[in-house]
């Protein structure tokens, strides 16, 4: 096994299948201590149906090259979910982890709290765009949803919500009753859920809600169908809506497949919280920190919420997210007395406030939202030339920065989902040394989310081998 160090832009050099026999032992070795349901009999499961591809191990990351247990070099395509918008291990929070660790690892959130925690939240309100000005800070997505939805319920004293079908908030109770992602997330739970969410059409450009027809509606009449239908909720025409605060909406669906909605759908948002008084919350926690092109997509069209949910890029690789809210929302929550009523044991922990700290600072004075940009142009024009040289397998480019998703579709079944080809693709380009996830709601999105610092030579070299993928695979049928 290599032992050199891993630059960050490597090609891709594979030395055994993936996964290997050393990747394959720890999975094992996994099964035996980790609840079934997380990684390691899942893949035992498909590994003997067939069904797919056990796990790879990783051992070592940098820049957009991830290492396995066995020696052999990935591209990551996903920016590990998201997360190393800057690559693994950016140099500045790695320096900047490794000063805090000298220091202070751990305070106490929000009795005495640390520096750098304070530093993180004056930089957030410095970019954050609007008056959106105070922090709730947390470790996962999930908790900076919770915490919007709270901020909406204390702010409206209302309990209810609405969310979007294929909107993907987080997994933990508050999160999930707003996701409708997956209706196998949220079914085992739903006797525990709360019964406040309300989910409602997103306006997809691909599948439109309300019988209307691909190609053809226009999108701006997709939109407006998807708002009107809000509007005539929120505006007692049905049961239980005189009880909604607050509506929370990912301004592109990340695992939902990468879906844009239509100009202008945001601004209508905006339009109909201000009419009906509601709590408009955008979760950017997938888009956020420049994934889009944009600081945060919602610039894109100018639109400000009232609470913003960051998380994954903004901590560099370190768990951290946060609720960024307008002041007069914030201040509905009253000055805590006693006990704060809402906290965290590790709420603005330094290590990873340190870790937040750089991340921001790099991804807004490198300017790497227009960075991401003009990569993003440069990556869109070659994914349509791949998709018009593939019109019956692919039929659907969508995406904006680095955020991307290829729909692809059973040869001649017109738009019906085939997540069995995305699979094996997948499983195709991890033997070449390229990762990437599916995405959407039946895995049938090829979803590329590489670190912005991902070079032209290795994202060619992932379209090279997703394209012979395509070949060798649909040549098999
Ligand atoms: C838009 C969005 N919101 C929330 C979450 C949940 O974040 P976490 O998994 O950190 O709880 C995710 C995770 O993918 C996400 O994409």
């Amino acid at each position: 096994m290599s032992s050199e160090a891993l630059t960050g832009d490597q090609m891709p050099r594979m030395t055994t299948d993936s996964p290997g026999p050393t990747s394959t032992e720890w999975v094992d070795r996994l099964s035996r201590t980790e609840c079934p349901a997380i990684t390691a009999r899942r893949a035992r499961r498909e590994r003997e149906t067939g069904a797919g591809q056990d796990p790879i191990v990783w051992d070592e990351a940098r820049g957009a090259n991830v290492r396995d247990a066995d020696g052999n070099v990935y591209v990551d395509m996903t920016a590990g979910f998201a997360v190393a918008g800057l690559g693994h291990r950016p140099p500045q929070v790695v320096d900047a982890a490794r000063d805090q660790l000298d220091t202070l690892i751990h305070a106490m959130g929000d009795v005495y709290p640390s520096k750098i925690k304070i530093e993180l939240c004056d930089r957030l309100a410095d970019v954050a765009p609007g008056d959106l000005q105070q922090s709730i800070l947390g470790q996962s997505g999930s908790d900076a949803v919770t915490a919007a939805l709270k901020t909406a319920a204390v702010h409206t004293g209302k309990p209810g919500f609405l969310s979007f079908w294929g909107a993907y908030h987080g997994l933990a109770y508050g999160a999930l009753s707003a996701s409708a992602y997956r209706e196998e997330f949220r079914e085992p739970f739903l006797d525990q859920l709360n019964n406040h969410a309300r989910h409602v059409p997103y306006p997809d450009p691909l599948r439109p809600p309300f019988g209307l027809v691909r190609g053809d509606a226009t999108p701006q009449e997709i939109r407006d169908a998807c708002l009107e239908h809000i509007d005539q909720l929120l505006s007692g025409h049905a049961t239980g809506s005189e009880g909604i605060g607050a509506i929370i909406v990912e301004p592109i669906q990340g695992r939902g497949g990468k879906v844009v909605p239509p100009e202008g759908f945001l601004q209508g948002l905006r339009d109909v919280c201000d009419r009906h008084d509601l709590v408009l919350i955008f979760d950017e926690i997938y888009t956020g920190f420049g994934r889009t092109g944009d600081l945060f997509a919602c610039q894109n069209e100018d639109v400000v919420p009232d609470v913003l949910c960051t998380g994954k890029s903004m901590g560099g690789g370190a768990p951290m997210s946060a609720a960024i809210g307008r002041p007069e929302i914030m201040e509905s929550w009253g000055t805590s007395e006693g006990e704060a009523i809402h906290t965290q044991t590790f709420l603005g922990n330094p290590l990873c406030c340190a870790m937040a700290k750089a991340a921001v600072d790099t991804i807004v004075d490198e300017d790497w939202p227009s960075r991401v940009r003009e990569r993003g142009d440069a990556l869109a024009d070659k994914l349509e030339s791949l998709a018009a040289r593939w019109p019956d397998r692919i039929v659907d480019v969508r995406g904006r920065g680095m955020m991307w998703g290829l729909e692809v579709v059973e040869s001649g079944a017109g738009v019906e989902p085939d997540g069995s080809l995305v699979r094996r693709l997948m499983d195709f380009c991890r033997q070449s040394g390229y990762l990437f996830l599916p995405s959407g709601t039946h895995g049938n999105v090829v979803g590329l989310t590489p670190p912005f610092v991902a070079t032209e030579q290795q994202i060619d070299g992932f379209l090279d081998v997703f394209e012979r993928g395509l070949e060798h695979l649909t040549e098999r049928g």
